[in-house]
């Protein structure tokens, strides 16, 4: 039983990564601790008996487990490491930092070869060409893998040397994928406490996204050149509307949290004298955050 990449895990994401490669025309090998998740891809991939026997399968192991605690408890036994001696092992469970640099030391120790992998996307986009998973580790291992690694996600971006910088660039996209559903839920909120179909709003939606995407442009321009005056919309200006928006919704009745918090970031710096600048000065502002 011999395939190009073996995955360890299907729950999930594991599934959906699963999917993805058997998509693009793949036979992988598939191992879950608990066997039964193997049932749907019986008759499209080789189901392991072992993880002993996934990981001899291939020379690409991709390892999804639920976090770097389930991966060390499987992966760190003797029998596991000689199997995986010389291969590739990707590991994609979310974690922190200091995770990833513990199980690339770990591998290094041991002949691995590693690459720590984040899935910036949810389940559903896996295998698409948007889906976005950022790679860190050696520059080599990933061109020798990128064109599987491509089946999982469309945009397998290379992250750098550094095994931790995938961590920090989710966290980015958590900062975004976090703040963007509440705001849509939020809205909604509003709309229903208002006796409002929120269809009124969601129909509206791509609308609102095309407008906050083209922000992003003058938002890099402005963090490249480290000038904030090309005012598209002033911080003082928003703040006044994000007044408004906060004591509106609050007489509504809606939990005024959200918006309070948002509120608080603006007022910093226009409270520091920065409030003629554009919007995009926050990204100073927030950089300056000091936590208590
Ligand atoms: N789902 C998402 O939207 C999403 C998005 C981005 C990143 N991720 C990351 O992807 C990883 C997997 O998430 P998921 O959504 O697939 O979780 P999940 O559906 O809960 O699946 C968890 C997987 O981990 C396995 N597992 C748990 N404990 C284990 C242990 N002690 N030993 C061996 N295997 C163990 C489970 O095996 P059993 O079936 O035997 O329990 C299952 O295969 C997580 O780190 C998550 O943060 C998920």
């Amino acid at each position: 039983m011999s395939s190009s990449v073996s995955l360890l895990g299907l729950g999930s994401m594991g599934s959906s990564l699963a999917r993805a490669l058997i998509a693009a025309g793949m036979r992988p090998t598939l191992w879950n601790r608990t066997p039964e998740r193997g049932s749907p891809f019986a008759s499209s991939a080789n189901l392991a008996g072992s993880i002993v026997e996934a990981i001899q399968s291939s020379d690409l192991v991709v390892s999804c487990l639920i976090n770097y605690a389930a991966t060390w408890s499987s992966l760190d036994r003797p029998e596991v490491i000689e199997a995986l001696k010389g291969k590739t092992l990707v590991q994609l469970a979310t974690g922190l930092p200091a995770d990833a640099t513990e199980l690339a030391a770990w591998a290094g120790r041991h002949g691995i070869r590693y690459l720590d992998g984040r899935i910036c996307c949810f389940p559903a986009t896996i295998g698409r060409p948007d889906a976005v998973i950022y790679y860190g580790g050696d520059a080599a291992t990933f061109e020798e893998h990128v064109g599987t690694l491509v089946a999982l996600a469309g945009k397998s971006i290379y992250a750098g040397e550094n095994v931790t910088n995938p961590t920090m660039l989710d966290c980015a996209f958590l900062s975004y994928c976090f703040a963007a559903p509440m705001a849509m839920l939020h809205g909604a909120a509003i709309c229903e406490a208002a006796g409002l179909d929120p269809e009124l709003f969601f129909a509206a939606l791509p609308s609102f996204s095309a407008d906050v995407n083209r922000r992003s442009v003058s938002f890099r321009e402005a963090i490249r050149a480290r000038d904030f005056t090309n005012v598209q919309s002033a911080l003082q200006t928003d703040l006044a509307g994000a007044r408004m928006w906060l004591a509106c919704s609050s007489e509504l009745g809606v939990d005024p949290a959200f918006a309070k918090a948002l509120l608080d970031v603006m007022r910093v710096p226009v409270d520091q004298g920065k409030g003629a600048l554009d919007t995009a000065y926050l990204f100073e502002a927030f950089k300056g955050a000091k936590t208590a």
